[in-house]
């Protein structure tokens, strides 16, 4: 176990293992953004899958429990599937998440499972196809994202959840039909407060449709009563119907951040490490393990001298700085 300069030990870590995407969510990747000229990394410049799995043997040495992976779209990249079989294989207690979009996932959701992937969690914004369209800015069908969904809970995943991020004045709108929707479906919903991450986005503080908007929002017409986060480190807090038991969680990064208890790493998909989803620094794992071999040592110090929490602080940040983007870093 590893603490770092406020006591919080390292528990997870996010892998990036793409920065593309086939969305462009307005609050991720606006098209306008990125476009024809932006410049995605290049294959040679990726982690391989074995490389990957020599990162993962260095954090188990200092206490991994769970690993994402994310992306961009974690789906896009070749053969994901066999990164899972190679991790559980030989890890088969680490958990192992994923983060997608959903739009591939009927496609490949019966070789991930077959591959060891223990849990899913599937972005979507809204049940109304053109409010759907607009926010993802994408031509893929919304019924292609409901199926990926659909295929999951038939192959019983556990704890399928699904995000959703709340624009005020664009989405809030689809709370109260999202919940309808996945009553009896066996999945957590759960609403995220739009963050202000990387450069990007336009973020604004007036399009926050706040934790406590959220849940005044959903109890105008149901009755939750908050459970809390079930483990410290959670970054979301859960509430349960009190008629039907229906699960629903909020992330409240803006009006309530939870640095104080962040036990996530993070790895960019070119095999740098950042200790913050708004850092504006990581550090080049993959140059020390392409060079020197063992990356253990500098893990722990780069962990030991961690005292971020962007979060609680960010009224007091300048913009001297490019944050990282979040297509780059996975969320
Ligand atoms: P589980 O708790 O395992 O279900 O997953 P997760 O919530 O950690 O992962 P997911 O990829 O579903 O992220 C949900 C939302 O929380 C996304 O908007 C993330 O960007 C955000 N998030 C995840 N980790 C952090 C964090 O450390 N800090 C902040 N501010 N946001 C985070
Ligand atoms: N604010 C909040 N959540 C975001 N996500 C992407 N960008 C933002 C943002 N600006 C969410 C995605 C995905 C998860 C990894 O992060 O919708 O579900
Ligand atoms: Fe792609 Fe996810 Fe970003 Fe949307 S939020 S553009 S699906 S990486
Ligand atoms: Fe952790 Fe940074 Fe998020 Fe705070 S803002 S919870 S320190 S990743």
């Amino acid at each position: 176990m590893v603490n770092d300069k406020l006591g919080r030990n390292l528990q997870d870590l996010r892998i990036s293992i793409t920065d593309k995407c086939n969305f462009r969510c307005r609050y991720c990747m606006p098209r306008e953004v990125f476009d024809d000229n932006w410049e995605f990394l290049n294959r040679n410049e990726l982690l391989t899958y074995e490389e990957i799995l020599l990162v993962i043997d260095s954090f188990m040495k200092l206490g991994l429990k769970k690993v994402r992976l994310t992306g961009g779209e974690p789906l896009i990249r070749k053969n994901m599937h066999e990164l899972i079989r190679i991790i559980k294989n030989k890890y088969p207690k680490l958990e192992i998440a994923l983060t997608t979009n959903g739009s591939l996932l009927s496609r490949y959701s019966e070789k991930l499972k077959h591959a060891g992937l223990d849990r899913i969690t599937i972005s979507l914004d809204s049940l109304e196809p053109k409010l759907f369209e607009k926010m993802n800015d994408t031509k893929i069908p919304i019924n292609q994202v409901l199926e990926g969904i659909q295929s999951a809970i038939d192959l019983n995943f556990i704890n399928i959840k699904i995000n959703c991020v709340i624009k005020k004045g664009l989405n809030e709108n689809q709370i109260i039909p999202l919940i309808e929707y996945f009553k009896n479906k066996n999945v957590i919903l759960r609403f995220i407060e739009f963050m202000d991450v990387g450069n990007s986005n336009q973020w604004n503080l007036d399009q926050v449709f706040t934790k406590d908007e959220i849940i005044k929002k959903i109890n105008s017409k149901f009755n939750f009563s908050p459970l809390g986060r079930l483990k410290k480190s959670d970054v979301a807090e859960q509430w349960v119907e009190k008629n039907t038991n229906q699960k629903i969680e909020v992330i409240s990064s803006i009006s309530q951040p939870f640095c104080s208890n962040c036990t996530r790493a993070r790895l960019s998909s070119d095999g740098k490490l950042y200790t913050c989803l708004f850092a504006f620094k990581g550090f080049d794992i993959k140059k020390i393990l392409r060079e020197e071999g063992d990356i253990t040592t500098k893990i722990k110090e780069i962990w030991e001298h961690r005292d971020d929490k962007f979060s609680e602080l960010r009224n007091e940040f300048i913009k001297i700085e490019k944050k990282v983007e979040m297509s780059y870093i996975g969320g």
